[in-house]
């Protein structure tokens, strides 16, 4: 695990920029795994802008997105399909052939589940992960108490993030109370994973990440038994850190995750 703290949200995602165009030029078709979430806008901008302004062709890529609200089509503003297109698939040359984003309205959720993860495995595995995580320290929907071992599958959601989303809705009979989402399972198996974190926000949620012991309350513990993760974030995220001295003093460019 390769913590780099840096100093704010353009920092953040300016590093992490470097890391997804590194990868892109490394293997140009390569599996990405994207989220959704205000954390990862900073670097979808900067993917486009190396779009448009370095031509970082991003024609072979495959993409899987980590979930998807049960019940909203993909029009709906709140859908994570029109995120996807708003925020970062409409600004690049990506393949919509080669796009994944699970279907929140699929007739059959359990069939939708088993074919995203037969689709993962057909196209080779996720080669890098890119992750938030809730201040409860969810990944993608796996909330609290989601098993380790998960696979792709519909969950519901907690009260907690209901709450928080219901902003969002002008109907509170809309928002969504079921996602389908990969599993902790599912993201283990991608072959790098980048967590990004920023704010006072996550401060809670990343010191359990880093230093807490792993379980299933904090899913997001599980990236410590990862063999390549980055954890890039920012000095209000890592403000509650007991090793935060630590992290301060490595030098992340000579090290691997
Ligand atoms: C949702 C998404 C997660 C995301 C989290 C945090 O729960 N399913 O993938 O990490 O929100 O969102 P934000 O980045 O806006 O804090």
């Amino acid at each position: 695990m390769l913590v780099e703290i840096v100093s704010d949200y353009e920092a953040m995602s300016e590093r992490a920029a470097e890391i997804v165009t590194h990868q892109i030029r490394k293997k140009p078709d390569s599996v990405i795994g994207f989220a959704t979430g205000s954390t990862p806008l900073g670097l979808y901008q900067r993917l486009a802008q190396n779009h448009q302004a370095r031509g970082l062709d991003f024609s072979k890529i495959t993409t899987f997105n980590l979930d998807e609200y049960v019940g909203l089509p993909p029009s709906h503003n709140q859908s994570y399909h029109y995120f996807m297109w708003t925020n970062l698939f409409d600004h690049i040359n990506v393949d919509p052939s080669k796009v994944h984003i699970p279907q929140g309205m699929a007739d059959d959720i359990d069939d939708f589940c088993q074919w995203y993860e037969r689709r993962i495995e057909q196209a080779g595995g996720l080669d890098l992960q890119i992750l938030g995580i809730g201040a409860n320290g969810h990944i993608a929907f796996n909330e609290p108490g989601s098993s380790l071992g998960s696979r792709t599958r519909i969950k519901t959601l907690t009260e907690e993030t209901t709450q928080n989303n219901a902003r969002f809705f002008d109907d509170p009979d809309e928002v969504p109370r079921y996602a389908i989402t990969m599993g902790v399972g599912t993201i283990m198996a991608a072959k790098t994973v980048l967590l990004l974190s920023s704010g006072e926000s996550k401060a809670n949620a990343i010191r359990a990440t880093l230093e807490g012991p792993i379980t299933a309350m904090v899913p997001a513990t599980i990236v410590q038994l990862h063999q390549r993760a980055y954890v890039i974030i920012d000095e209000a995220a890592a403000s509650k850190l007991e090793y935060r001295h630590h992290h301060g003093i490595i030098e992340p460019k000579q090290q691997n995750p």
